[in-house]
């Protein structure tokens, strides 16, 4: 850590404790943070966001051994899943103390927890000290792509938020996956940055996405429309993309392709469209697919036509957000 980040984390926890805004990197996302024990800051969040109340935010905290001043009544699975990944990309639904206020859950008796695993998160919940914690919702306006870099937060929140920590690109670049439990049947309502096969090695039993789950606990990143580019945002076969791009620019459309099998490479040399390889393996695809899109949702294209991820349990947390994010039927490879 720099002396010029350590004196950053030092005022951004002055400017916490006081009741204001902080963005920070994470391993996933950019957060939007605020001291959870301050209802004024909390608000200011839903404020900033455009957020429904309703929909609770997850909170961010640094020591495993707070985990039960935050949660109680924790299953064992969830104890399992929270030593192995943490600090990590995984959010626990678990029944909160009254610790949190129901402010930071929306209403609700269930609290998110995560830590985070990010050298400036980390040392910025450290240095907000023992039994502090920090509610942080990605830093994007509510329905609209998470930031990934410290610019894309600017971009989206400017100078609404109080200060913004740069700790440059997220390594992960997709949210936190957000698994609760049935007893101690883990169930995950958000796929991300840990996929259900690591989950299920873990827990030694099969660990599904229950997307009916979703709609009975309020997830906000459950609704159409969430994860969206402002460019209507198109998923194809690599077969019927090219056709589709066609009928696009008839129609004085200007598409950009992002494709990335090697059927789509084998195209590429079309001269007439404006394409885009993407790596063909998910964790890399991961890591760049929310900064790629910010970067042809410029106003210079007005379609965004992307190739169908393969229908495979490695890009889930993939499909997922493309899923949200497309304006016609997601037609799957
Ligand atoms: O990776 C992440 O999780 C990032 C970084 C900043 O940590 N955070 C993030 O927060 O994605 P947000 O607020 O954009 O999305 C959190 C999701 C929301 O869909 C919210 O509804 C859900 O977590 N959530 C939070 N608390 C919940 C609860 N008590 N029950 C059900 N869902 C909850
Ligand atoms: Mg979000």
């Amino acid at each position: 850590m720099t002396p010029e980040i350590s004196s950053q984390i030092a005022t951004a926890v002055t400017l916490l404790r006081a009741g204001k805004t902080i963005a920070f990197p994470t391993e996933t996302v950019y957060g939007l943070g605020a001291d959870i024990s301050i209802s004024s800051a909390i608000n200011r969040v839903f404020e900033i966001k455009e957020r429904p109340s309703n929909h609770p935010l997850i909170v961010h905290f640094s020591q495993i051994s707070q985990l039960e001043h935050w949660a109680q009544e924790i299953p064992n699975a969830a104890w399992q899943l929270a030593e192995h990944f943490w600090p990590g990309p995984l959010t626990l639904i678990l029944p909160r103390t009254h610790h949190v206020s129901l402010d930071v859950t929306g209403g609700q008796s269930m609290v998110g927890l995560r830590i985070p695993n990010h050298p400036i998160a980390l040392a910025l919940l450290n240095a907000m000290g023992p039994e502090k914690a920090l509610a942080a919702p990605s830093a994007n306006r509510f329905g609209r792509i998470s930031p990934t870099t410290a610019a894309h937060v600017f971009d989206e929140l400017g100078h609404t938020v109080d200060m913004i920590l740069d700790g440059g690109s997220c390594k992960i670049g997709l949210e936190s996956t957000i698994v609760s439990f049935k007893g101690e049947t883990a169930i995950v309502l958000r796929p991300g940055g840990i996929p259900l096969t690591k989950l299920a090695e873990v827990l030694n039993e099969e660990v599904i996405f229950s997307e009916g789950e979703k709609s009975n606990i309020r997830v906000s990143g459950s609704l159409n429309s969430h994860y969206a580019p402002l460019t209507p945002l198109e998923v194809w076969p690599a077969t019927s993309l090219w056709k589709r791009s066609v009928e696009l620019k008839t129609q004085g459309f200007h598409p950009m392709l992002l494709g990335w099998s090697t059927i789509f490479m084998s195209r590429e040399k079309n001269k007439d469209f404006s394409y885009f390889s993407m790596p063909s393996e998910p964790t890399a695809y991961g890591s760049q697919l929310y900064a790629t899109l910010r970067r042809f949702d410029n106003g210079q294209y007005d379609r965004l036509l992307l190739e169908a991820p393969p229908n495979n349990p490695a890009w889930l947390a993939i499909v997922d957000r493309l899923q949200r994010a497309s304006c016609v039927p997601f037609i799957k490879a």
